[in-house]
């Protein structure tokens, strides 16, 4: 198929050049045209939509052509210009959601294809000329029937991918050689350096660098020359003659200590291949994040490294920087509110506490550059007399801080920094010159700036921040959980006594947002793995800020990150004081934005009521698979020795859960017996003996350590609840719909599955009810696009209906009772599960599921003095009656 694909597109080049060109008339040819040189019948046949109507602001507007999950494309008529109408297509990206927010986005002229994917870079992809597209087609093969990789000419990320695996190999060659490590990453960060400086002008001549190493492979060896180099270029006196007569200070502290490295002839050789490239191309603020990424593994490539994406990073750097910054400009008229908006931009200070390789500090650096401009432009249009006497940019280095518990994370955000002067000052320069602006800028890259001071190593929960008017980044994540395995009890107990609201083990991030909350930052901006927005991080964090007087300005509820493969995250903007007029939650206006990151009504305040509580648990923790014996191995054991029944049960998970028909796995369950009680069950013990404890051994948790034969949380006040009933409700924490069922209580509840101690189906029906439903969606954040559910927020704050008359409560029993028996029957009858049943009938009308559940809304709403209807959601009338419960109470 893809060999077809040049002859088609050279009929389709021949075939363009009999078409006018009128936007109007033939846009549509000529796209289905295109359509089939990619191997569709035509746009219709490819799954694409003519004229798709799309809302920009209070407008409708059309977009020429949509392929949903692809491509937008935007036609003008034949040779227009299309640099005025990227704002109009990057409009309707922007106003677009789910599937019809393409990767790519074409603009198109009939001559030539400029091709964009703003997710990744501003600027275009590529630009193709129609009559190149023989040669050139690769840059299109989104378009393709079947799937074909695109190739394109200004792939930021695929050069800078490149760049890193040439750095890479060397680096892990000098590796193999078993040189110092931290003298290699010092000795390739001073290459990264020359190679930059060499492509963007900064040695005394073109190709210098390159005949450097051209000379160690002839007769000259890398450990003279090099550190020869390295100290003039660290050095403020000029040689006099010599090969490095005219190389310049650099300064930077990156040169400050030298360590003499011999490359051998492959690394040599590598390293010239690595000088030939263009490094202009590279985009320094990816460079350090994809580097830093790869050179964690022992691959020498970077293929499948993650970096953020700057439109990631632009989430926060816009509404915390830039807009209050962009307000002030509008507003300010006169040419001293103008001169002085720029005399306090020279002035701000932004802080990363958890820096990285530097790439929001890179962003937050051009944007501030940026906004000086704009204030540039706007005494140059209004005050045309004014001359404006300095020659630099106020904009200086030394406004950015960054902390970093990473030593060579920071020595790359120092160069990434150091490359970002020297690129913005050209981008300065560029501007000022095409609006010839009355301004001689002369702002010299060389030396750089020496940000030791700036760019610290340090653990940033536990140093001294500097003092900053914006603070911005991505602290690391880290489930509470793993905050133990992975850093140690010591460094967890210590973290959990400094900071409040520790308790039930928050993610690794809240700490940074409950520290830069605390500063004397006046605008803060922090990217945080979802649960931010729920549970015990939810009150460690966006709780913390809301309830100390913190204003959600702008937030993103849940998206995948850029920057780690398969995180969830939000992304919250806030203040202190001053919000503006317009606040955005995911990019919709709304009137508040509650530490749940839900717009509606907050209902964050309602309290825990005295009759919920000793109700809800969450099941038990294993903390070691080889608890965990088949039903035949539990069977066997059982028949050896009667006894072993009490420390063997079936076990029901949250897979199992929702799989009616799946056999449930065994497992040994010694409870809170002490060592030599659990001894005396002589197979299990033994499994657990050669399966858990080696295991357990290495668990940094004290307690899970020393008590190896025992789950790592047994839950006794939950046996204690359980004990007389009959059965159990349980719901898997996660899942897509809040389906609680009921649970014979010979099983025991694992891990994933949260427990609700009652067998009254009364309870159950009111579990399974829309106001509950309602509630929990309130109440509760979503991982992924499933639902969590949290007993504190969901359960322990619902409130249950008092006084309810026998018949009614009996209406309830008997409706739970068919619906449970019904769907259980029904994923049986399937081979499915529950989730897959509840995604093909929920949501039908006239399916029997849907009708049952509309019974028994109307049921319980009857139950609680209510008039039902369909639409209305209920959880204004259960926060009053949460408030009516709870009265009196803290
Ligand atoms: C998610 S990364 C963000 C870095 C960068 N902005 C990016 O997008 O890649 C989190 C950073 O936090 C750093 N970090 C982890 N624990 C830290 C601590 N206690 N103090 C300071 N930095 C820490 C890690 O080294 C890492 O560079």
């Amino acid at each position: 198929m893809t060999n077809q694909i040049p002859k088609r597109i050279n009929k389709f080049i021949e075939f363009t050049k009999s078409l006018e060109g009128y936007e109007k008339g033939e846009a549509q040819t000529f796209l289905n045209r295109l359509f089939h040189a990619f191997g569709h019948a035509d746009c219709h046949e490819a799954g694409a939509i003519f004229e798709k109507r799309t809302k920009v602001g209070k407008k409708t507007k059309f977009e020429d052509l949509l392929l949903p999950g692809k491509v937008i494309v935007e036609m003008k008529s034949r040779g227009k210009e299309l640099q005025s109408h990227i704002l109009q297509a990057r409009e309707y990206w922007n106003n677009s959601y789910g599937n019809e927010k393409t990767p790519f986005v074409v603009l198109c002229n009939f001559e030539q294809f400029w091709i964009f994917n703003w997710f990744m870079q501003d600027a275009p992809l590529d630009k193709v000329n129609t009559e190149d597209l023989e040669t050139r087609w690769r840059a299109l093969a989104f378009l393709a029937k079947y799937p074909i990789e695109p190739i394109f000419a200004n792939n930021v990320e695929q050069v800078t991918k490149e760049a890193v695996e040439k750095l890479l190999q060397i680096y892990h060659s000098l590796l193999k050689r078993e040189e110092d490590k931290n003298k290699v990453q010092k000795f390739i960060l001073q290459l990264l350096v020359c190679l930059f400086a060499e492509d963007i002008g900064l040695f005394p001549i073109d190709g210098y660098f390159l005949e450097l190493i051209q000379d160690c492979k002839k007769n000259h060896s890398t450990y003279d020359l090099f550190t020869a180099l390295f100290r003039q270029m660290n050095s403020q006196e000029r040689a006099k003659g010599g090969k490095f007569k005219d190389v310049r200070y650099f300064n930077g502290g990156i040169f400050k200590e030298i360590n003499p490295l011999e490359l051998n002839a492959y690394e040599l050789n590598l390293l010239e291949k690595t000088a030939q490239f263009d490094w202009s191309k590279v985009e320094p603020a990816i460079f350090g994040n994809i580097f830093e990424y790869s050179m964690g593994s022992s691959e020498q490539h970077a293929t499948g490294a993650h970096y953020t994406y700057e439109q990631d990073i632009m989430k926060i750097i816009r509404p915390t920087i830039i807009q209050p910054i962009i307000e002030q400009i509008k507003q300010a008229q006169t040419l001293e509110k103008l001169l002085k908006l720029r005399e306090e931009l020279g002035k701000i200070k932004v802080l990363d506490p958890a820096c990285g390789s530097g790439n929001f500090l890179y962003v937050a650096l051009r944007e501030l550059k940026n906004l000086e401009l704009e204030i540039l432009s706007k005494i140059q249009k209004n005050f045309l007399s004014y001359h404006i006497q300095d020659v630099y940019s106020v904009v200086q280095m030394n406004q950015f801080y960054g902390i970093d518990i990473n030593q060579f994370a920071v020595e790359l955000a120092k160069v990434t920094l150091s490359f970002g002067k020297k690129i913005f000052n050209d981008l300065f320069l560029e501007y000022i010159k095409k609006h010839q602006l009355s301004f001689h800028f002369e702002d010299q890259t060389l030396p750089f700036d020496d940000l030791d001071n700036n760019i610290i190593a340090n653990d940033a929960l536990f140093c001294k921040w500097p003092s900053a008017d914006f603070i911005i980044g991505n602290p690391p994540f880290l489930g509470g959980k793993y905050l133990r395995v992975e850093r140690g009890d010591e460094y967890a107990e210590k973290i959990y006594a400094s900071f409040p609201g520790s308790k039930g083990q928050p993610d690794y991030c809240v700490f940074w947002f409950q520290k830069a909350h605390n500063s004397s930052a006046k605008r803060i901006g922090l990217v945080g793995t979802n649960s931010i927005a729920q549970g015990v991080s939810r009150t460690a964090s966006l709780e913390y800020i809301t309830t100390n007087k913190g204003i959600i300005i702008n937030a993103v509820a849940t998206q995948v990150w850029s920057g780690t493969a398969n995180v969830h995250v939000s992304i919250v903007n806030w203040v202190k004081r001053n919000p503006p007029a317009s606040i955005y939650l995911d990019a919709k206006k709304v009137n508040h934005i509650n530490s749940s990151l839900k717009a509606e009504a907050d209902y964050s305040g309602a309290k825990k009521i005295p009759e919920n509580l000793n109700k809800s648990f969450e099941g038990c923790q294993l903390a070691g698979k080889g608890f965990i014996i088949s039903a035949k191995t539990a069977n066997t054991w059982i028949k050896a020795n009667q006894n072993n029944k009490n420390v063997l049960k079936a076990m029901i998970d949250g897979k199992a859960l929702v799989s009616p028909s799946v056999e449930l796995d065994w497992v040994i369950d010694f409870n809170e017996m002490s060592l030599e009680e659990a001894s005396t069950y002589e197979l299990p013990f033994e499994h657990v003996k050669t399966s858990v404890k080696p295991e357990r051994m290495l668990n940094k948790e004290k307690r899970r350590k020393e008590n190896w034969w025992l789950f790592g949380r047994t839950r006794p006040n939950m046996r204690k609840a359980l004990k007389g009933l009959k059965s159990y409700f349980c719901l898997p924490k996660v899942a897509k719909y809040t389906c609680f069922r009921s649970i014979d209580i010979s099983i025991l509840p694992c891990e994933a599955n949260m427990v609700i101690a009652s067998d009254d189906f009364f309870i159950l029906g009111i579990l399974n009810s829309k106001l509950h439903l309602d509630w929990v969606l309130a109440q509760s954040s979503t991982l992924k696009s499933d639902t969590r559910y949290t007993n504190t927020t969901c359960f322990m704050t619902f409130p249950f209906p008092d006084n309810v008359k026998s018949p009614k409560k009996q209406k309830v029993r008997s409706l739970m009772t068919e619906l449970e028996n019904f769907r259980k029957k029904e994923a049986i009858s399937r081979h499915c599960t529950i989730t897959t049943f509840y995604n093909n009938f929920f949501h039908e009308p006239s399916s029997n599921l849907f009708q049952l559940h509309l019974k028994l809304d109307k049921v319980v709403c009857d139950c609680y003095g209510w008039k039902y209807s369909q639409a209305k959601s209920y959880n204004d009338e259960i926060f009053e009656l949460n408030a009516e419960k709870t009265k009196g109470l803290k």
